[in-house]
């Protein structure tokens, strides 16, 4: 390609094992830099990937001659300072999920990228799995309104303190936690097939509470290991959105949507199942579940909107639908009762 976009990569987490070889495969992206929050990790993995410039300075990043956008995947807590930042320096935004920490600083990131007149996106890369792009296409076709919809993810990677270290995932302070890290992709699935969500109610739970620092110390853990959701809908319908990352034995993901005038399911061998009232249930599957398919589609829909004009997708405002109804979640499981998600507009 002849202009390829040039995006650097401020993270050097999912951002250096999966967003930056996804763009050097890639002929919509040149990547020329990437930023760690130590510099000679920085270095190293500019040099193993031939970047321009690896650098813990995120200013020195955002003034690389040349560079048009920047990828945020960092923790949670500094996407605000970072895509406001980045945008008021004219570059365009992706975002990793969820937008930010909270409703206030998602609309300060998404008033920066209007008032910089740049492109933003956030990294819902997940419905662009093959799986879940094929369940939303097939419940446009047979759904219909929603009587009970059921996401469940079942994950043994938190299951012992030794399995995983602790990072800022499992620290509350800093944004972290499988609300942030899974639930916010599946409130962003539901979204594309449900009327808007009128009311949550939410438990949360830490199930190990402390996690290995490498050494020898335990560390405490803050942030939710699992959490229950449920969701009512405006119009009617409930939805039940779950996750335990502490199980002793882990299984695909299963979605289930049972509608007014159909069924669709995504079953744990990948493929989805789906019929209208009164026929058998067809399968199609079984297919990719991939996150780095899921990743690509994510990048090249980034690169249409910057070189194409295209609508950037997933958009601004619908990480802002999922922040509102995360933020709604989080109200309610600390609270123990029913939120209702803050309204967001078009305009926002
Ligand atoms: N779309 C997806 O499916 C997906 C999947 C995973 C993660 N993510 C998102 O990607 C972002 C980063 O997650 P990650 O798993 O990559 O995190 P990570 O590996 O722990 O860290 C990412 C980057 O942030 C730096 N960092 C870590 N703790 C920090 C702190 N306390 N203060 C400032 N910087 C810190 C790290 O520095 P060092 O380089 O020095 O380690 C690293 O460069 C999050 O927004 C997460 O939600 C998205």
């Amino acid at each position: 390609m002849d202009n390829p976009v040039k995006i650097a990569i401020a993270g050097g987490g999912y951002g250096a094992k999966v967003a930056l070889p996804a763009y050097r495969e890639l002929e919509e992206f040149q990547p020329v830099a990437i930023w760690s929050r130590r510099p000679e990790r920085a270095r190293e993995l500019a040099d193993q990937a031939g970047l321009e410039l690896g650098t813990a300075d995120f200013e020195e990043l955002l003034s690389l001659p040349g560079l048009e956008a920047v990828h945020v995947a960092t923790p949670v807590v500094t996407h605000l300072p970072m895509a406001v930042a980045a945008a008021r320096q004219g570059l365009h935004v992706l975002c990793e999920k969820p937008l930010a920490d909270n409703m206030a600083d998602a609309r300060r990131i998404t008033a920066a990228v209007r008032e910089a007149g740049v492109i933003g996106a956030v990294g819902f890369e997940l419905r662009l799995k093959e799986t879940r792009q094929r369940l939303v296409e097939r419940a446009h076709e047979v759904f219909g309104r929603p009587r009970m919809v059921a996401v469940s993810l079942v994950q043994s990677d938190h299951a012992d303190p030794y399995s995983r270290p602790h990072t800022w995932v499992h620290d509350a302070t800093m944004g972290g936690g499988r609300l942030q890290g899974y639930g916010v992709h599946d409130l962003d699935l539901l979204l594309q097939i449900v009327p808007p969500v009128e009311a949550v109610a939410a438990a949360t739970d830490v199930g190990v509470r402390v996690r290995t620092s490498g050494n020898d110390e335990l560390l405490p853990v803050t942030a939710e290991d699992a959490y229950g959701i449920l969701l009512r809908f405006r119009g009617g319908g409930l939805g039940i959105v779950s996750l335990i990352s502490t199980a002793r034995h882990a299984r695909p993901d299963v979605i289930e949507l049972h509608g007014d005038e159909g069924t669709v399911r995504l079953d744990a061998d990948q493929r989805v199942w789906w019929g209208r009232a009164s026929e058998e249930l067809r399968c199609d599957g079984p297919l990719d579940d991939s996150s780095s398919g899921g990743f690509k589609r994510l990048a090249r829909n980034f690169w249409a909107a910057i070189r194409n004009g295209a609508a950037p997708d997933p958009s601004l405002e619908e990480a802002l639908r999922v922040q509102s109804v995360f933020d709604a979640v989080r109200t309610a499981a600390t609270e123990r009762r029913w939120v209702r998600p803050e309204p967001v507009s078009p305009l926002d």
